[in-house]
């Protein structure tokens, strides 16, 4: 298992290309199951999960071609013929946004076999806002031996509306809807930048959808769709840790290849604590050497502060004078960077879905262990400004969302190394 060695202290300074969002490249991957000819997607982020729906793809009998390089990180995905519409339980148990192949398949298929993604490590999770709307749109679902079995002779377009914000549900939903006869009406969808990248690919592949990026979206239901060519949006999670980077090393970076119009609600907050930020139509320059004051910040659905980006903002804040209190509303067990954290000399007490951090505290490095994706981020961050040398282990976690993350903060001056189980289990010292 690799780990990091990050040596902290540097400020961090030049500029880092963002890359594409990976929560708008997984669902893009899926719609290609909707239609029999190919469908091309630029800026795929290199990062695990693509790989991950890549083979998921590949096992039912897509074609796909995945190129990384100069000029490409692009996928062309062909689905003739689709053998077997199964997502099973080794890959789903993985990624969980798995799931985002259900709706596809029932709408071109007819059947699908999808394994239930169970718990995971920030929460419960669970897909039942999928399953009631696939079963509003006129499919059949039975769910036995931890997999979802869906069928339906044809889909038939319905008004839903959805208990509670989900992006992958609504996802789910708007690629399957694009199949139905009739209009669909999804009520209280997820207003992520990421479902409107979706529903521009699919109005591309001859979808009539309107509405994607507000609360109601209406899809007027087609017999086919064709094939495409899409670029994915930047990736305003890995745009937003960057920021947070660039701010707390007291750096002065420029974060290239982003839309500062998806960061809104981040970059509001940051001004509050004190960060100094500058836009331009695609980029932002964070300029980092001032005191930060602490702020009370809660997660919400977007546009509201993303909760993909709360554990950077944890880290900012033990480096905030004063007392924030960080509230987390859309998982209920997303604060495992927490403990972490005051390992290398943090002070956060957890209460229930708030987290009161006091500082500022110094950082000293210490071994610690990356427990999901954004905690991960959180535990970089940290190290980046901590006294010494940390060893953060299991940054398998921090490959499945961040492309290259060593080598993007080794080009702006952080003093970061990838060591893997080959080495001896002492971390050899960063040059
Ligand atoms: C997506 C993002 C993830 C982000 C999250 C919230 C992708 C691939 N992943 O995850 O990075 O952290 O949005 O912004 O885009 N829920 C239910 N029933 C359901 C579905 C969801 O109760 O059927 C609950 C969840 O447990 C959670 C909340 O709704 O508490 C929001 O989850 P959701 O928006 O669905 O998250 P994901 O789409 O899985």
């Amino acid at each position: 298992m690799d780990k990091f060695v990050i040596r902290g202290g540097e400020p961090l300074l030049g500029t880092v290309r963002v890359s594409g969002a990976k929560n708008a490249a997984l669902p893009c991957m899926a719609a290609a199951l909707l239609t029999d000819q190919p469908v091309i997607l630029e800026n795929i982020p290199q990062v695990r999960d693509i790989q991950t729906t890549r083979n998921l793809l590949a096992a039912m009998g897509a074609e796909v071609e995945l190129g990384y390089g100069r000029a490409q990180h692009r996928t062309t995905i062909h689905c003739a013929t689709l053998a077997a519409p199964e997502a099973s339980y080794e890959l789903v148990k993985t990624m969980r946004a798995s799931t985002l192949v259900l709706g596809p398949l029932v709408a071109r298929c007819g059947h699908a076999r999808v394994s239930l993604p169970g718990g995971c490590a920030i929460g419960a999770r669970p897909i039942d806002l999928h399953i009631k709307g696939l079963e509003r749109l006129g499919t059949k679902i039975t769910q036995e031996h931890g997999y979802v079995e869906a069928s339906t002779d044809r889909l038939k377009g319905a008004e839903i509306v959805f208990d509670k914000i989900t992006v992958t549900g609504t996802e789910d939903l708007l690629m399957a809807a694009t199949l139905a006869d009739g209009e669909t009406i999804l009520q209280n969808c997820a207003r992520e930048p990421e479902v409107a990248d979706l529903a521009d690919l699919l109005n591309k592949m001859g979808a009539k959808i309107t509405g994607a990026g507000t609360p109601t979206i209406r899809v007027k239901g087609v017999s086919k769709l064709r094939g495409a060519k899409h670029r994915i949006i930047p990736d305003r999670i890995e745009a937003g840790t960057y920021i947070i980077a660039g701010a707390m090393t007291g750096g002065d970076l420029n974060i290239a290849g982003c839309d500062p119009s998806h960061l809104n609600a981040l970059l509001s907050k940051l001004h509050e604590v004190g960060v100094k930020t500058k836009s331009s139509a695609d980029s932002v320059r964070v300029m980092g050497d001032n005191p930060f004051t602490a702020a009370d910040m809660s997660t919400e659905e977007h546009p509201g502060f993303p909760t993909d980006c709360q554990a950077q903002f944890m880290a900012l804040a033990t480096q905030a004078e004063g007392t924030s209190i960080i509230t987390e509303n859309i998982f209920e067990n997303r604060f495992m960077h927490a403990q972490e954290l005051v390992r290398m000399g943090a002070n956060i007490k957890i209460e229930g879905r708030r987290a009161v951090v006091r500082g500022k505290t110094p950082l000293s490095a210490a071994a610690v262990l990356a427990s999901d994706l954004r905690a991960s981020a959180s535990l970089v961050l940290a190290a980046l400004v901590a006294d010494g040398e940390t060893i953060i282990d299991r940054v398998y976690h921090i490959d499945r969302g961040y492309e290259h993350i060593e080598e993007k903060l080794k080009g702006v001056g952080a003093q970061i190394r990838r060591i893997g189980e080959m080495f001896p289990k002492k971390a050899a010292a960063v040059k």
